[in-house]
């Protein structure tokens, strides 16, 4: 059986030699289907989308649109069904589950829809626990000091040494903010990071996601608050699986490009 759908009705703008370089995520015709007993159903109709270093983008789109599934296949979380998927210089559509995972903890900073958190580890050790596996700040005493930072970044190291189910919600998406910094990752995918938060504590987390970018981390990040979205640099819409901006919007801006020079 063939699953793949045809190309979109339009193709990918080539990219000027000048911005090439600085491409940092780069989804060719990427489409993902997922197997249902009526037959496959595509949550990701063939996404076309250029993302910069730098950049601070926000993905918008009702629920069931495919934001999620857009997020778990630039973290290579999930495996498109067909389409090219490149982060910096490693095409990640065809890795190994090993590789990808080894990848993914060096590079990307993943902050999911629904914390997972370890329920069995403090939350000291769940931000600890990427740099545990990818073997990073070699001591346990430095990798320690460094959860502690992180917890003390989003406003909650007063809880480091209690359990995710003994810390409020909003603590725990705050949790899996500092682990998904952990490794310091050069990029950061967060599905609705602040959609359990309230408006002052998603502000102070934002404000984190500010800072990184300041420094030059590359954000996506699905979101429903449009106060939040006003404030990055490309906002992203998705329906039913689809890119729905005019597509030329689906390249980087040069203000974006000129605000991260
Ligand atoms: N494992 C799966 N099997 C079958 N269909 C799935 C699966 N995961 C997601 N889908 C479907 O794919 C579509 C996109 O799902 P996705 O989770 O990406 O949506 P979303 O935009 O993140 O929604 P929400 O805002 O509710 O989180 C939905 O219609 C969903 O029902
Ligand atoms: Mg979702």
């Amino acid at each position: 059986m063939n699953n793949s759908l045809p190309p979109t009705p339009y193709a990918q703008l080539p990219t000027p030699d000048s911005q090439r370089d600085e491409v940092l995520i780069d989804l060719t015709n990427v489409q993902k289907a997922y197997q249902t007993p009526a037959g496959p159903f595509y949550a990701l109709k063939g996404i076309n989308l250029q993302i910069l270093k730098g950049e601070f983008v926000a993905v918008q789109g009702k629920s069931g649109a495919g934001k999620s599934t857009l997020i778990n296949m630039v973290t290579g979380i999930s495996q498109p069904t067909a389409g090219q998927i490149r982060v910096g210089d490693q095409n990640i559509h065809n890795m190994g589950e090993e590789q990808i995972a080894k990848w993914r903890g060096l590079n990307a900073g993943v902050i999911f829809q629904f914390f997972q958190l370890m329920p069995m580890l403090t939350c000291a050790q769940n931000v600890m626990l990427p740099m545990d596996f990818a073997n990073l700040y070699k001591s346990p005493k430095v990798r320690r000091q460094r959860a502690l930072h992180l917890l003390d970044q989003v406003g909650i190291v007063e809880q480091a040494g209690k359990l995710p189910s003994a810390v409020s919600g909003g603590q725990r998406q705050r949790v899996a903010i500092a682990r998904a910094l952990a490794n310091d990752p050069s990029f950061l995918a967060a599905d609705e990071p602040t959609g359990n938060l309230d408006s002052k504590t998603a502000d102070a987390v934002f404000q984190v996601f500010e800072n990184l970018v300041s420094k030059g981390v590359t954000i996506l990040m699905v979101t429903h608050d449009r106060e939040l979205a006003s404030r990055v640099s490309r906002i992203l819409t998705i329906a039913d699986g689809q890119l729905v901006n005019n597509p030329a919007s689906d390249q980087p801006t040069i203000q974006a490009k000129q605000r991260h020079k």
